[in-house]
């Protein structure tokens, strides 16, 4: 007979009949499964965007389940914030083979909200301002992920699954699959790839494969694409799956208007492709409890989005208007981003009665262009050229209107923490924008357009602007908003039935 105990285990009871001897129930515990996490970025250790929320936030929703032994690995930057970085242990370390060469790593270890992170050191790759953007960021990763797979005999850590993210991690699957797996502790590694945004991805001269990545050349055809290397590709043909951050998105990729030239790559590898949607880490984003804020709120009572919104206009020499709106946009300044609409149209929706703020940084002409209208606009438009998170919780809190109109978005993330704070999401219905942002129209929690046309992105935000002057309609619209659900629960399950079908 089944039964299950009080902590929830499967317990099997053997019914003792008179004459039998009475056994002690017997306690089936599974064991969990092992999974390993491999990124270039991770919060709350060092971030420059979407990828380390993500890292940090997927991270913590999977330990929340008993079934998962969750470890992250990343590399030790300089920029490692100092307050975590000064109780990590260091473990021990290790020469890690690329190419020719023989490089030391090191092995520091922290644990974090039921996660095991491993960070891997080498100062000669690393001890560098930032992340990216030096000569040799190809070699610098590929020795990232070869010390990925070098420090698991190290940690006697051999995980089922093997998750990695974008170009940076793109290498731990190749390797594995031209070296590592037929060594018999590493043959029962299933990698699974997540594309974050299949605009970078990781291209390099064809010289390189064997002096630098260590890859034998009778493996050049699996990460050669139009003659180059092509490390997404790479990782696309040999890992078990494949995924992206949202359902829309992995549509959108087997077109070659979103998919960079890697369409065909796409297409023929559909069968391993999956969507699935990102969460935040709505305690992390909580009006309720933010110590960012000027002042907190919750969906019953709004009474302190006031303050922020008045506060905000304070510190940004807005004139202090509680009735006219906040338009605010919180983005890399990059062309995808759906800037060029926002150049066509900004100075006609600035006719009318409203306040714009932008903070970001990124493109100089982008940069540029935003300064410059600010200058021309005082009093109304606000361009801060920076990246902030701190003040970034400030606008989204003190805003009314978030525009957000990408080109293409694999998933976006402050479209969710916007709501979350009620501030009403102004969306084109692209990737995990249309996936989470729905039409006010249709009882949705914000405003969606459809074509790249700046025209229709004025005319949804001129709708917006005159709905928000029904103060109640505009306060039920807040209040669905930030009671969307756009926490992980559902697409944390979503990453444990993949991978559980990998290991099947
Ligand atoms: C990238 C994408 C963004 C996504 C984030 C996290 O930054 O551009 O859309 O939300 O990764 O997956």
């Amino acid at each position: 007979m089944k039964q299950t105990s009080e902590n929830g285990l499967p317990v099997e009871i053997c019914e003792a009949g008179p004459e039998k001897k009475v056994e002690p129930p017997k306690i089936r515990v599974e064991a969990k499964k092992k999974v390993l996490l491999t990124a270039s970025e991770a919060t709350p250790f060092i971030s420059t965007g979407g990828l380390a929320e993500v890292i940090g936030s997927l991270s913590k929703a999977l330990a929340k389940n008993e079934r998962l032994d969750v470890r992250v690995m990343i590399p030790l930057y300089q920029d490692i914030k100092k307050e975590y970085r000064k109780d990590f242990r260091y473990l021990g370390n290790l020469f890690v083979p690329l190419g020719w060469r023989s490089q030391y790593c090191g092995v520091f270890e922290y644990r974090k909200d039921g996660v095991t992170f491993y960070f891997l050191d080498n100062e000669y790759y690393f001890k560098r301002p930032g992340c990216y953007g030096y000569y040799d960021d190809g070699e610098r990763f590929a020795f990232f992920c070869r010390a990925v797979l070098e420090v698991m005999p190290f940690l006697g850590f051999y995980p089922e699954i093997l998750h990695c993210h974008d170009w940076q991690a793109a290498l731990c699957a190749l390797y594995l699959k031209t070296i590592y797996c037929f060594r018999p502790e590493y043959q029962y590694i299933r990698t699974l790839f997540t594309i974050h945004n299949i605009e970078y991805q990781g291209k390099f001269s064809l010289d390189i494969l064997e002096d630098l990545f260590g890859i034998p050349a009778n493996f050049r055809h699996l990460v050669e694409y139009e003659r180059c290397l092509n490390l997404m590709k790479g990782a696309i043909e040999c890992s078990e799956r494949f995924s992206t951050v949202s359902p829309t998105y992995a549509g959108e990729i087997k077109d070659p208007f979103y998919s960079n030239g890697l369409d065909p790559i796409v297409r023929r590898n559909e069968g391993k492709l999956r969507g699935i949607l990102n969460g935040i880490d709505c305690a992390s984003y909580d009006p309720e409890t933010d110590r960012a804020l000027f002042a907190n709120y919750s969906a019953e009572d709004l009474s302190g989005k006031a303050v922020c919104k008045e506060e905000l206009q304070r510190m940004l020499n807005l004139p202090v208007r509680a009735e006219t709106p906040i338009v605010a946009m919180i983005s890399r300044l990059v062309a995808h981003k759906g800037l060029d609409l926002v150049k066509a149209v900004i100075e006609q929706a600035l006719r009318q009665d409203m306040q714009f703020v932008l903070l970001g940084t990124g493109d100089f002409a982008y940069e540029n262009y935003f300064t410059d209208l600010a200058r021309r606009y005082p009093g109304k438009v606000v361009s801060i050229i920076s990246f902030n998170p701190d003040l970034s919780r400030k606008v989204y809190s003190g805003a009314d209107i978030f525009l957000m109109p990408s080109k293409s978005e694999p998933c976006g993330l402050s479209q969710m923490i916007a709501s979350r704070y009620g501030t009403v999401a102004l969306v084109r219905e692209t990737g995990g924008l249309r996936d989470s942002i729905t039409p006010v129209g249709a009882g949705g929690n914000g405003f969606t357009f459809r074509d790249y046309n700046a025209q229709d992105m004025l005319y949804v935000l001129s709708e917006a602007l005159c709905l928000y002057r029904d103060k109640e309609e505009w306060t039920k619209l807040m209040k669905r908003a930030m009671t969307t659900d756009f926490s992980w629960g559902r697409s944390a399950f979503a990453y444990e039935d993949l991978y559980m079908e990998m290991l099947r």
